[in-house]
């Protein structure tokens, strides 16, 4: 059977029943299963800008080398400005016929302007140039995702200063432990929000190598300016390796390792929000704007929002779960099954955006009851550790054994059913005779919570500074 490299005439891109990239050795075009398990155009299509970008970076430097004239620089460039409003305008003829997002781009190309179209491709692979292509798309995602994590911190900041002196009860186990601020609270997620934005710098540090010219896996014998398609690209520079470049997937996984801690963080403050709006505790209330109702209980108001963020660490530790399985024991160099690696990432930057940009809502939306949580922040002898504290410091009593005497206080004022404060003088002295009325001082939980001023403590003072510290840090 002859091939149809090797019968003269030229075959129409698209009219090949093999495929028009490749056809060349072939005589037949896939069957149809085939066709449906091979194409990514129903999801890679998201990496139409991306893909654009770098094939007019990669033109232009086949151009400023001779290997393309000015001329065939200049169709490319008109051509993909064309393509681009095509695309943008939902005009875009996608074939599934041609796999994915680079050949579809690459056939139009060549429909509309010919020869220049079919000499794009020189020196380069669908293997860096889809390395590349994902690269730019995480690194615009990770803006985009950097920029929301900020928004998130500052609206938590700024209920930080406002609740900077507020008390509520702070929890260990979920059991009352010491009084703290609301303030201190919103800015312990600030913290872990920080921190997730500094994984993503991380990521995009290391991400921001240029894989393209590492060609199909052993680079090419074009003497291609690697450097200023890196340049063009805003990468620090190329890939070092060839078949590392078009193999490495580190960067997706990067993102969805981001993701997926940044998920739990986001589900962690949910979860608190759903608690905190329930009939038993009604620390905040959430708004219309960031409830829903019940079809059969008029008195409810569900906080979904929050339900939903906290649901989607699911599907983003997923996607991490996932990439990571498929990268499992792939030799080197590419192998089709990274194609896998796109719908996973394109799924979680999607929720983890809803989800930030979810959680902005509530924390700008919920109105926290600041006298119940005051009231609550009192009870379940929260300020017993004040208690062994001041034995200590006044009494000098040895810690454990101040702890001893304290535990000794709580189960008498359990057995009262009173709280620490309702504890008479008499009572106190009866447990430990050096106790005086100065004790009392340190029961409320004002005075609980303005002792904590060591650096990091809920101290106001300190709570207050701190949110100025962020507030100014993020403007
Ligand atoms: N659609 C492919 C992917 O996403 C592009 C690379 C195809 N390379 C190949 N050698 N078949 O991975």
């Amino acid at each position: 059977m002859p091939l149809l490299s090797d019968t003269p005439h030229q075959p129409d891109l698209r009219n090949e029943a093999a495929n028009v990239q490749w056809g060349g050795r072939f005589t037949a075009g896939p069957s149809v299963v085939m066709q449906e398990i091979n194409a990514s155009i129903g999801f890679d299509r998201k990496m139409w800008r991306q893909d654009i970008r770098g094939s007019l970076a990669h033109a232009a430097m086949l151009a400023k080398l001779g290997i393309l004239s000015g001329e065939d620089e200049a169709a490319i460039r008109s051509g993909m400005a064309a393509i681009a409003a095509e695309i943008d305008a939902g005009r875009f003829p996608f074939e599934e016929a041609l796999e994915d997002i680079h050949m579809n781009i690459e056939a139009r190309l060549t429909e509309r302007i010919g020869d220049a179209g079919r000499r794009l491709h020189t020196g380069r692979s669908r293997n860096d140039q889809v390395a590349t292509d994902f690269r730019l798309w995480v690194r615009d995602a990770i803006d985009g995702l950097s920029a929301q994590i900020t928004d998130v911190m500052a609206a938590l900041a700024q209920v930080a200063a406002r609740h900077a002196a507020d008390p509520m009860p702070g929890f260990t186990h979920l059991q009352t432990a010491q009084p703290v601020t609301f303030g201190h609270h919103m800015l312990a997620y600030v913290e872990m929000l920080a921190r997730d934005r500094g994984r993503l710098a991380d990521c995009r540090r290391r991400l921001n190598e240029c894989p393209l010219g590492s060609a199909a896996l052993a680079g090419t014998s074009f003497p291609l300016d690697r450097d200023m398609t890196a340049a063009a690209l805003g990468f620090d520079r190329p890939t070092a390796n060839s078949l590392d470049a078009v193999s490495d997937r580190d960067f997706a996984l990067e993102f969805l390792a981001s993701a997926a801690i940044s998920a739990m963080h986001l589900s962690r403050l949910a979860e608190e929000i759903v608690i905190w709006c329930s009939a038993p505790y009604r620390f905040i209330r959430l708004s219309d704007a960031f409830t829903t109702g019940s079809s059969i209980m008029p008195q409810k108001r569900n906080p979904d929002a929050a339900e939903l963020v906290r649901a989607k660490t699911g599907r983003i530790t997923g996607a991490l779960v996932g990439l990571l399985t498929v990268m499992k024991g792939l030799p080197l160099a590419y192998a089709k099954d990274m194609q896998e690696d796109k719908e996973p990432v394109f799924d979680a930057a999607d929720a983890w955006a809803l989800g930030l940009a979810a959680t902005a809502g509530m924390v700008r939306d919920m109105t926290p009851d600041t006298a119940r949580m005051a009231e609550f922040a009192g009870s379940g002898f929260a300020t017993a550790t004040d208690l062994a504290d001041w034995l200590v410091r006044v009494l000098k009593l040895p810690f454990r054994t101040a702890h001893h005497v304290t535990g000794r206080l709580v189960a008498r004022a359990e057995a009262l059913g009173v709280d620490l404060a309702g504890l008479s003088l008499a009572e106190m002295q009866a447990v430990e005779p050096g106790i005086t009325a100065e004790v009392f001082g340190v029961l409320t939980v004002a005075a609980s919570v303005a002792s904590r001023t060591s650096y990091g403590g809920t101290a106001p003072r300190n709570v207050a500074a701190q949110a100025t510290r962020w507030m100014e840090a993020l403007a």
